[in-house]
């Protein structure tokens, strides 16, 4: 018996055999070791007070949670992470993760915490960049794009964990459309996000004028095209919720950190 908390979501795309995906995300663990030093070591132990009271005081941590998740996947046609696994870079993350997730099948896409050296310090392009190898290395998999078909489902997950589509996943994206499957896309930042509208230039962290444009070009496609069925997002950490992209509804899912996992049925 697993201490796992469960969210159902049914879904109806006539398939002859129903397929069950079990999705995570949010799961911000924050660990630190002897080669991160004793300054990360206190912020690691800082972060996780943070999500201990922000989860409610769980019963498990983050990495508890997500070693009884990964086995629970087993259960599963397809598990697919949708980002901020790691809440912070460290090598203890890195290798905690690494371990946990080894000999798993999953599909991953980031969240921006994947690429935050230390939390206040503030996200830049430059920065994701230059770690993006290494954070890679921790996971299975295309962190920018990867599909998979699933039951007659096609499964994809999409790199907007710093609220940019860019001209190269749209051309993914559009092959997977070619295929002809139903498409269920996971991302981490939820589609109706202003951020991701990019009406608001305030931001800190600024896009280039093609990467905006790109960004607004798959938004209205994926909101337009008649086989992106929905869309699977984390990075908001409440208990769940719907949202609208063009006419179609999106869901935003509860963090694993509260020890909750979103299992998704469609049939
Ligand atoms: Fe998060
Ligand atoms: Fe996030």
């Amino acid at each position: 018996m697993n201490h796992l908390k469960k969210n159902t979501y049914f879904l109806h795309f006539g398939l002859k055999k129903p397929v069950r995906i079990l999705r995570l995300t949010d799961i911000h663990i924050s660990l630190a070791d002897d080669v991160d030093g004793d300054a990360m070591k206190e912020h690691a132990a800082h972060r996780r007070d943070v999500f201990f009271k922000e989860g409610g005081c769980p019963e498990r941590d983050p990495v508890g949670y997500l070693e009884e998740a990964m086995e629970y996947s087993e259960e599963f046609d397809c598990t697919v992470i949708t980002g901020d696994l790691l809440d912070f870079e460290s090598h203890a993350n890195r290798e905690t993760a690494k371990e946990i997730l080894a000999g798993r099948d999953y599909l991953f896409t980031p969240g921006s915490h994947e690429f935050c050296p230390k939390i206040g310090i503030p996200d830049t392009f430059a920065y994701k960049k230059k770690v993006w190898d290494e954070v890679q290395d921790v996971f299975r998999g295309n962190m920018l794009f990867e599909s998979r078909i699933v039951g007659g489902v096609n499964v994809i997950t999409m790199d907007n964990s710093f609220y940019i589509w860019t001209k190269e996943q749209f051309e993914m994206l559009k092959t997977e459309v070619a295929r002809g499957y139903p498409i269920i896309l996971f991302c981490h930042c939820p589609l109706h996000d202003s951020a991701l509208s990019h009406k608001n230039p305030a931001k800190k962290l600024i896009p280039t004028e093609e990467e905006v444009e790109s960004t607004i070009t798959v938004n209205r496609y994926l909101a337009e095209n008649p086989l992106i069925k929905t869309a699977f997002s984390g990075h908001y950490h409440g208990n769940g919720g719907e949202y609208l992209f063009g006419e179609k509804t999106g869901y935003f899912c509860a963090p694993l950190f509260k020890g909750i996992v979103n299992e998704i049925v469609i049939d």
